[in-house]
């Protein structure tokens, strides 16, 4: 028992098709990690139904995104890799959990107030529940680390609170998880609006890469990406877009930031855009290959999201269970 793994569970919405973002702010730093922890990869479906999505996009994303789980690199066979909606314990925890939740600890949630803003009175109510779910996910594993980029981290702190909350109301229960947020590549930007996160739902496509966009539109967009007029490729505040571009190079081949300021100096922009655009390509396209031919065997990827909600049934079943005796809900009689 001294020996068991550290707990990973991370996981990824299908309400838009995937971004570098995504790529480099999580799955990629995951793949280094499944060795070392036991670790749990989540289509966090009933996530992404939280804004209305049309039933065919839901489908086609959930399966596209255990592909390309499959493509970067996570080992189905070391890994556990489910469907969020397959493992009923998420949806009933998340309500327990509800009960404890605070509805000014939820207000504060920045994700939540920048959507409210937006969205008025007919925001939906699952957006402002949506961290106790994920909480849920997390708590369920006896996960200790959660891999996120750093937008995550906000909701990662009240998935901390509930189970400290919860393990003082009744008693230990729950490990209380850290998140794990990777040193480059955590924030990718907008190319076309460097102080934005690069994200799924962006109105401009031009500003975000998709993981299955083809080589010549990464070229287009890489080169159609906002600069300045500075002309110097240097990691500064005043160079937001040339920052993020340095980023993306740095996460992708591993060079630190300072080989590659000096590698550019002096040689302006149209170099420097065509090799992160060469890297980005050299990165996604064995992945999108692999992507293609595990979506013509639907009957593979079956079995690997059956195995793994049989898996994910039994260990979040157990959690499940515990929480609902502590609470006093009686027991199903046997
Ligand atoms: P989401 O797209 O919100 O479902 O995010 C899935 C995962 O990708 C989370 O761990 C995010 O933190 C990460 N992520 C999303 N967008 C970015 C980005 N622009 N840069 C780095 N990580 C990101
Ligand atoms: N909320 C996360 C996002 O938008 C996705 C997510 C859901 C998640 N449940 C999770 C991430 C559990 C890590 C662990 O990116």
């Amino acid at each position: 028992m001294e020996n068991k793994k550290k707990v990973i569970f991370s996981g990824i919405k299908p309400s838009g098709d995937l971004t570098l973002g995504n790529y480099l702010g999580a799955i990629k730093n995951w793949v280094k990690l499944q060795d070392e922890y036991d670790c749990y990869f989540c289509v966090v479906d009933l996530h992404a139904i939280t804004v209305q999505q049309l039933p065919a996009d839901v489908r086609r994303r959930t399966l596209e995104i255990l592909a390309i789980y499959i493509a970067a690199g996570i080992d189905p066979e070391k890994n556990t890799l489910f469907i969020q909606s397959h493992v009923p314990a998420h949806s009933e925890a998340s309500w327990l959990l509800t009960c404890n939740a605070y509805m000014g600890e939820m207000s504060r949630m920045t994700q939540y107030k920048d959507k409210a803003q937006k969205g008025g009175e007919s925001i939906g109510a699952g957006l402002f529940n949506y961290p106790i779910l994920m909480a849920a996910d997390v708590l369920l594993y006896g996960t200790d680390l959660v891999p996120v980029g750093k937008d995550q981290v906000q909701h990662l702190e009240l998935a901390r609170d509930l189970a400290e909350r919860f393990n003082r109301l009744y008693s230990p229960t729950f490990v209380v998880p850290e998140p794990y947020v990777a040193k480059t590549g955590a924030k990718i930007m907008d190319l076309q609006d460097p102080t934005k996160k690069m994200a799924k739902s962006e109105e401009n496509p031009n500003g975000s890469i998709q993981l299955m966009d083809p080589p010549e539109v990464i070229r287009r967009k890489v080169s159609r990406a906002v600069t300045d007029s500075l002309g110097v490729v240097k990691f500064i505040d005043e160079q937001p877009g040339v920052k993020n571009l340095i980023t993306i190079l740095s996460t992708i081949t591993g060079e630190t930031i300072e080989e590659i300021e000096n590698k550019y100096e002096g040689m302006g922009y149209a170099q420097f855009k065509t090799d992160v655009a060469e890297a980005i390509v050299s990165e996604l396209e064995p992945i999108q290959n692999k992507v293609k031919e595990l979506l013509n065997n639907k009957t593979y990827l079956e079995s690997i999201y059956k195995a793994g909600a049989e898996k994910a049934n039994y260990v979040s079943m157990k959690t499940l269970r515990k929480m609902q005796k502590k609470i006093g809900l009686i027991p199903v009689a046997k």
